[in-house]
């Protein structure tokens, strides 16, 4: 598959850290409850619900955050971090995910559009601090010293970072693969046909059809574990 192409954009959502157990947010692995069958949304990942209940938004972060260090990459991410290595063309692993698991899995050219668990935003100052702690007891931000850090995760709502640079790489790229997402939020949701319209080709790898299923040229399905190794063997040997 590789020798057509040279520009790269790969999008990962929940499915790809769903093998290393962190839950996904609408269809678990496991088919166990989902993220959000647990919690609804709007009780606890949007600013309106912040505004309202501060402190079960930072219970509900504050244990995803600890829960996610105790989490490994799984071979899906290890197999995307030695594609960014090996790659000699333009690559972007943007990814929704807020875990920290593409980094740990040793890739570099990351763009997390929707924050990050290992983050803390101050909303005095705008500063965005490493956090590994805790936030329910308030502590001061680092930089600035007020008591208004919330987690560094793009609500529902709010506008995703870095889309300047997604867009770019997007209109550069001649392949668009997406990994383990449902494709049931935008922007992310809207990459692909951004992507077809410059003419990229697009393979989707899932355990199920996304939403947006029949704008990708191909639909591989099964776990990523098992299909992500698979395909960067394809692009860049074993
Ligand atoms: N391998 C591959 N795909 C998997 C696996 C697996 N082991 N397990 C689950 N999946 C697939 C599911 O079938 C589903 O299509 O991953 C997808 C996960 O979808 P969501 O839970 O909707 O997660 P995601 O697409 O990342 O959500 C997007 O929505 O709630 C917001 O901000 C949140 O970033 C998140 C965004």
């Amino acid at each position: 598959m590789a020798g057509q192409f040279r520009n790269i954009v790969i999008l990962t959502g929940a499915g790809i850290s769903a093998e290393s157990g962190i839950d996904t947010f609408r269809s678990g692995a496991d088919g166990g409850p989902s993220l959000w069958e647990q919690h609804r949304v709007e009780d606890v990942a949007t600013p309106e619900a912040f505004a309202r209940d501060p402190d079960l938004v930072h219970r509900f972060y504050d244990m995803r955050r600890a829960a996610i260090q105790t989490k490994v990459p799984n071979p899906a991410h290890d197999a995307l971090a030695r594609l960014d290595a090996q790659w000699s063309g333009e690559l972007l692993i943007v990814t929704q995910n807020v875990d920290d698991l593409h980094e740990r899995a040793g890739a570099r050219r990351v763009v997390h559009m929707h924050g990050e668990h290992l983050k803390a935003l101050c909303e005095a100052c705008g500063v965005r601090s490493d956090w590994r702690g805790a936030l329910i007891d308030r502590p001061p931000c680092p930089v600035c010293q007020a008591r208004a850090l919330r987690p560094d995760v793009v609500w529902f709502g709010e506008m995703p970072y870095r889309m300047g640079e997604i867009y770019a790489a997007l209109r550069k790229a001649d392949l668009f693969v997406s990994i383990g997402t449902s494709g049931a939020v935008y922007p992310a949701a809207g990459f692909v046909r951004d992507a077809r319209q410059v003419g990229a080709a697009t393979l989707e790898l899932n355990l199920e059809r996304s939403e947006g299923s029949g704008w990708f040229h191909e639909t591989r399905l099964g776990p990523a574990s098992a299909l992500v190794p698979a395909w960067v063997e394809e692009m860049v040997g074993l």
